[in-house]
């Protein structure tokens, strides 16, 4: 650990490639690793998920035995592992039903850069099939209560003078509803003693609401279930208890944090982050700038940079063949891939779709979620045949060719607290259309809106969460299209964007001293 760079516990419930549903997978096998180039001395924290387990078989210890903390929350074992350590061995082991999770690659992902990941071992909680959240029917986890709840705690006992290793964080690090309720912990079990405490809102919609009969299960004091404690509307939340007694809050991008305020996006909880607003910072994430590189992808039929663009032609044939879509140029090429749900505005595009189809405009859409949506996307396909690929499912490859092979890239989401894809898909020279709001915004410059102030944009971008809106910036697309010197200076102005992960681990460094230095949260 350099000298000012604090030791962080990293607590989060997904990790690429292992485990992952969204961008919280990626963030948390990138941040950390970040923050260590930095000089942090970090420890990821993750449940004994049946594929963490398998990747780093060979490399797991016992490091410490954790009773049971209280309430119904059973008793678990700690194994460590170098995160450098995952055994590429494993590649092509065991798929989850549900997809998203368990992905593999030959080598090693995060590479950690000496940071050590900690599995929270109790079986009857973890040792299950599914994904992180789901059961293999597509049902929540009948005990994510106590699953998240042993998780936050564990964090918070990590975190604490009590902690069973002699290793000590100075920063805990919190991602999410899933270890949102560890400051808690740390302040009703611990008198706020210990390390100072930082929650990461990745999407503020999933705040892990449990019945009050929760506090006793989790071995939380009555007096806890206070408007200023962990109650929200008559319920326990993890994600607002989290908001309440962290020191330091974080959201993904500067947009997000600032619309998190307003009753627009702040689902109920912006009195509570306006209250807080001094606290909180919205740093925009990085992406995965080795995995997602154009350049290198060997995921994709042909690689290709900003000065061989044309090559980019072969990588949308490809993806034409793959998908069955009708070998032609010369017709855009949409591409999607997304989890299907509200937020992501896909509904937007269904409006659209048999009308794009009609014109000869070809979609590849990847994705998996809300059965409506999916049916409705099926349907799609079905009635345009050649020109609508629909793919339910999770595959990290077909995300790869998608993004290098489509013309554009569409997120028209409702909300988007940061965004990955619109990130790969600029950097893979397929301009992306999307909605101005969160990560999106920050991101994503109208082409057409920067030309009429002399400046160079990277996509196209649409206000209203209305098909008509998506509509017009997909016709500006298509015009922009169609005039190749100007498409090559939007394509290599997305190329061109820098996406690496240093200026969001030093932001974040800062917010760590920032809350090691200042006053702390009822302590
Ligand atoms: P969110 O976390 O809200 O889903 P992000 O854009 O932050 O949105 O991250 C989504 C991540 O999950 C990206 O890495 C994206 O490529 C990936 N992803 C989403 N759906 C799929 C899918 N069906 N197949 C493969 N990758 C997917
Ligand atoms: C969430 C958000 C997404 C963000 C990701 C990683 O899943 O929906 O916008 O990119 O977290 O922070």
């Amino acid at each position: 650990m350099s000298a000012g760079a604090p030791g962080v516990l990293f607590a989060s419930s997904e990790l690429s490639p292992w485990v992952k549903t969204g961008g919280l997978g990626d963030v948390s096998a990138a941040l950390p690793a970040a923050l260590a180039a930095c000089g942090c001395e970090v420890k990821l924290l993750l449940p004994a998920y049946p594929a963490l387990r398998e990747a780093f078989a060979d490399a797991l210890v016992p490091r410490a035995r954790i009773a049971p903390p209280g309430g119904e929350l059973p008793g678990a074992t700690l194994l460590g592992a170098p995160l450098a350590a995952a055994s590429g061995a494993s590649a092509g082991a065991r798929q989850e039903p549900l997809g998203p999770d368990a992905r593999r690659r030959a080598s090693p992902g995060p590479s950690g850069a000496g940071a050590e990941l900690l599995l929270l071992d109790a079986p009857e909680l973890f040792d299950r099939p599914g994904n992180p959240y789901l059961d293999g029917s597509g049902a929540d986890h009948p005990d994510n209560l106590l699953r998240f709840g042993l998780l936050s705690r564990v964090a918070a006992l990590l975190a604490s003078p009590e902690s069973p290793l002699a290793w000590r964080p100075q920063i805990l690090h919190c991602n999410d509803w899933q270890t949102g309720l560890a400051p808690a912990f740390l302040h009703y079990l611990h008198d706020g003693r210990g390390a100072a405490s930082l929650l990461t809102v990745h999407n503020l919609a999933f705040m892990g609401l449990f019945g009050q009969e929760a506090l006793a299960a989790l071995g939380l004091p009555p007096q806890a279930f206070r408007f200023d404690g962990v109650e929200f509307h008559g319920r326990l939340s993890f994600l607002k208890a989290g908001l309440q007694f962290s020191d330091r809050i974080a959201t993904v991008s500067p947009s997000y944090a600032r619309e998190i305020l307003t009753a627009e996006f702040g689902c109920g909880l912006e009195g509570l982050l306006r209250h807080r607003a001094d606290r909180l910072a919205g740093i925009l994430n990085g992406i995965d700038t080795v995995d997602w590189n154009p350049a290198e992808d060997r995921r994709i039929a042909v690689r290709y940079d900003a000065n061989s663009l044309a090559r980019k032609a072969d990588n949308r044939r490809d993806l034409q063949q793959r998908l069955g879509l009708a070998p032609q140029d010369g017709v855009p090429l949409l591409g999607v891939v997304s989890r299907l749900t509200g937020q992501k505005g896909l509904d937007l595009l269904l409006a659209l779709a048999d009308r794009l189809c009609a014109d000869g405009v070809q979609i590849a859409l990847l994705g998996s979620g809300e059965a409506e949506l999916q049916a409705g996307w099926q349907a799609v396909a079905a009635r345009h045949p050649g020109r609508c690929a629909v793919v339910i499912g999770f595959d990290e490859t077909l995300a790869h060719r998608i993004e290098a092979g489509a013309d554009l890239f569409v997120m028209p989401s409702r909300f988007e607290p940061c965004g990955l894809n619109q990130m790969y898909s600029l950097r893979y020279g397929t301009p992306p259309v999307v909605r101005r709001t969160g990560g999106l915004a920050d991101t994503v410059r109208d082409a057409d809106e920067a030309q009429r102030e002399g400046a160079q944009g990277n996509g196209f971008v649409f206000d209203a969460a209305e098909p008509a809106a998506l509509g017009d910036a997909l016709a500006r697309a298509f015009a922009a299209l169609r005039d190749p010197p100007r498409w090559r200076a939007i394509q290599r102005a997305g190329m061109a964007c820098d996406f690496g992960w240093e200026p969001a681990a030093r932001a974040y460094l800062g917010l760590m001293q920032a809350a090691l230095a200042g006053p702390r949260t009822r302590s």
